[in-house]
């Protein structure tokens, strides 16, 4: 099982639209895949077209007899949410659904590896888990952190989006560090995804190539401007891929996922 975060320290990135998507297509490829919605704005819940749940909340904070067991603290998302139409998805795709109550999670925990230790007990139920989270550092981070082998960092093409990148690979190497003192691997960046890419403005093709060089292992050929996410988020569909398979959209995030899985894949 690799555990993966969605995360920049920059809002309005593309975090929440890109963790669904990732986690649909590797639902469809074949695999077993777990998403968690800790942000409390609880968006990822909504865009895989659940209701706001506090099951992230009870599952972390609840004992097993008092709402916090994992078999109650799952949703499953129905494969024609997501699949292309008239085939169907070979995994499964599971989500913890959140709500406000997130936020409340850590005044209640006193482990930082609680989430780590959380998922060890669905080691072997699942083969993807993708964690969303808010833009905001909160010491709800850490504990995501310290559970994560890979982070995938969207960004825009701006200075700001920039410094959020450089904050959060700052992050990134202090709970590695963490993670190592307790003999656990450092958490590898599999994906820089450059997003709300617009081909005729020259600052966004400037900072592209000024992106590429110190992260050319990892960086993703970008995804463009396009109203088609905001379509999406009002449609009654939780992918690009059930909305609209055929549109270069869809196409382009199908390469982008098919990249940063085999980089995952080759991390071993
Ligand atoms: N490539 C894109 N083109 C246009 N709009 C986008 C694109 N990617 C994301 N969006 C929109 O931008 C907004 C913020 O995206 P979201 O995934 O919620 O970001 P985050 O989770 O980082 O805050 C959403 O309304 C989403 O539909
Ligand atoms: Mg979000």
């Amino acid at each position: 099982m690799r555990t993966v975060m969605v995360y920049n320290e920059k809002g309005g990135v593309g975090k929440t639209t890109l963790s669904a998507q990732i986690g649909t297509a590797l639902a469809i490829k074949g695999y077993k895949v777990l998403m968690i919605d800790a942000d409390p704005q609880a968006h990822l819940t909504v865009a895989l077209k659940q209701n706001k749940r506090p099951y992230l909340y009870n599952l972390m904070v609840r004992d097993e007899s008092d709402g916090g067991a994992w078999n109650q603290s799952l949703s499953l998302i129905a494969p024609q949410l997501y699949q292309f139409r008239h085939f169907n998805a070979k995994g499964d795709l599971y989500l913890v659904p959140g709500n406000a109550e997130t936020a409340g999670i850590i005044g209640n925990i006193a482990d930082s590896f609680a989430l780590y230790n959380k998922l060890e007990e669905v080691e072997d139920v699942f083969d993807y888990v993708f964690i969303d989270t808010a833009p905001t550092r909160s010491t709800l981070h850490a504990m995501l952190y310290l559970a994560s082998d890979h982070i995938i960092i969207p960004t825009q093409l701006e200075a700001l989006s920039f410094d959020g990148i450089k904050q959060t690979l700052e992050s990134l190497r202090r709970f590695s560090r963490q993670r190592q003192a307790m003999g656990l691997g450092g958490i590898e960046l599999v994906g820089l995804i450059p997003n709300m890419f617009r081909k005729i403005t020259g600052l966004h093709n400037e900072n592209l190539k000024l992106l590429r060089k110190p992260f050319a292992q990892v960086i993703t050929e970008p995804i463009p401007m396009t109203i088609l996410w905001g379509e999406l988020s009002q449609s009654e569909y939780a992918s690009i891929f059930a909305y609209h398979p055929k549109s270069r959209i869809a196409q382009i995030t199908w390469e982008i996922v098919k990249c940063v899985v085999e980089r995952m894949e080759n991390h071993g």
